[in-house]
């Protein structure tokens, strides 16, 4: 089978290094992908936002199955243009994206099908937003972009005060673009974070095992968000609470999508926020999380292949369950300096060759390119280290030992990935 993989992060190079190892893949190429892709697939010169120019390669190329990685080629309807030209590919089509897509559609969604959520408002006129803020009870409260903002569109405010800032930076400032035309006020949860990522074909649903990411910039939580810092797997999380997640949240999800003509094939992510009232949607995505997919896939025994050929097929009910490494895996991610705001790239990165990579320890590139005979910086995120362990304590060991030996000026990383499970 040949098989083409679209993106160019951590996300994407795990995915093409798992698909190397199926013994159905003939063929593999990921575009763009990066130089750490480029040593397990051959790397094809078009953008992950060229629709058409992946599509007349896909069919020039004759691929079997494309598979998706990020959220904007999704939300911009790619599924739908391969269709068009009957060729298989992996992910949510346009209206099915807009989970993702959309903050405000899934917040509606979750308020038409009684899916559990915080209370929300949603306002695209600044004044009217303003107002709002100042007659409520002050408190905390979240502020969120609504359209794609790479994890960064996300203020957890303190009070009014930081809200308004937060609102005006979208709604006045445009800092987001179109993507913050429209802002969610969301109430402020409190519990433990859980990403669950399901497997679904619209019918049969496969929940792969729950993630902790950490999204905030520095140890404890502390700073802005970014698209994620670290992620540990498995999580322990309590039996009663699971089965909601399931029967509260993933299950009504998909019935919902299905009920409003979005079936929904692909991956779906559940940010969930665990309180003590029960589990909560912070927010869906319609793909797999970066970096959860790394330690996700360095921990999956199975064959991804075939399920991803059966969920794009319609035909997830033939797979059996996968199978999971019942080690602990953590991954860390090594940024540069200046992430998650602007930052400076072409950085000569050393010591990956120090590296003992193999079956319970790899290193995915994000943001790297190749400079010359050099491997430099080309990105917020630039690589992460994921290492499998008997425990927490195990695998955090390996990740944080491997992570020394990497260098480039300005690296910064969390200290504390995988600390709190
Ligand atoms: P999101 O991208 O919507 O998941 O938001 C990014 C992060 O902001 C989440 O991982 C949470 O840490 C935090 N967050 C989002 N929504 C809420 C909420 N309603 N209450 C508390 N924290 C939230
Ligand atoms: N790591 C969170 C995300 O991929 O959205």
């Amino acid at each position: 089978m040949k098989v083409l993989v679209v993106g160019s992060g951590g996300r994407e190079h795990a995915l093409c290094w798992k698909i190397r190892q199926s013994p159905s893949c003939t063929r593999l190429y990921c575009a763009p992908g990066n130089p750490g892709v480029a040593t397990v697939a051959d790397r094809v010169d078009i953008a992950a936002d060229d629709i058409q120019g992946l599509v007349r390669f896909a069919v020039a190329e004759k691929i079997d199955l494309t598979v998706i990685g990020p959220e904007a080629p999704l939300c911009a309807g790619i599924v739908d243009e391969f269709e068009k030209q009957k060729r298989l590919c992996f992910g949510p089509n346009k209206l099915a994206a807009e989970i993702e897509g959309s903050k405000a559609f899934a917040r509606e969604l979750c308020r038409r099908h009684r899916i559990p959520g915080p209370d929300f408002w949603t306002f695209e006129d600044h004044l009217l937003a303003r107002s709002f803020l100042d007659n409520r009870e002050d408190g905390p409260i979240v502020v969120k972009a609504s359209g794609l903002a790479a994890g960064k569109g996300v203020a957890v405010c303190k009070n009014s005060e930081e809200a308004k800032v937060a609102a005006a930076e979208c709604l006045e400032k445009g800092r987001f673009g179109k993507s913050g035309a429209t802002v969610v006020f969301e109430e402020f949860l409190e519990g433990t974070e859980l990403s669950l990522i399901t497997l679904t074909d619209g019918h049969t649903i496969v929940p792969l095992e729950p993630a902790r990411d950490h999204k905030a910039v520095r140890d404890g939580d502390q700073g802005p968000n970014t698209g994620g810092m670290g992620v540990v797997t498995p999580v322990p999380v309590m039996p009663r609470m699971a089965q909601q997640v399931e029967s509260q949240i993933v299950f009504p999800t998909v019935h919902a999508m299905n009920r409003e003509g979005r079936r929904y094939r692909g991956f779906l992510y559940s940010g969930l926020m665990l309180t003590t009232q029960g589990p909560r949607v912070l927010e869906y995505n319609c793909r797999l999380g970066d970096p959860e997919t790394q330690p996700l896939l360095l921990r999956l025994r199975s064959d991804l292949l075939p399920l991803l050929l059966a969920t794009a097929e319609g035909k997830l009910e033939t797979q059996n369950a996968p199978e999971w490494d019942p080690r602990v895996a953590v991954c860390v991610i090594a940024c540069s300096a200046g992430y998650p705001g602007d930052c400076k790239t072409g950085v000569p990165i050393f010591g990956l060759d120090r590296v003992a990579t193999g079956d319970d320890l790899q290193v995915f590139h994000s943001g790297t390119a190749q400079r010359g005979g050099d491997l430099v910086t080309a990105g917020g995120r630039v690589l992460a280290v994921t290492a499998l362990g008997a425990d927490v304590a195990a695998a955090r060991k390996r990740a944080y030992d491997a992570l020394r030996s990497v260098e480039f000026a300005g690296m910064h990383y969390r200290n504390d990935i995988g600390l709190r499970a």
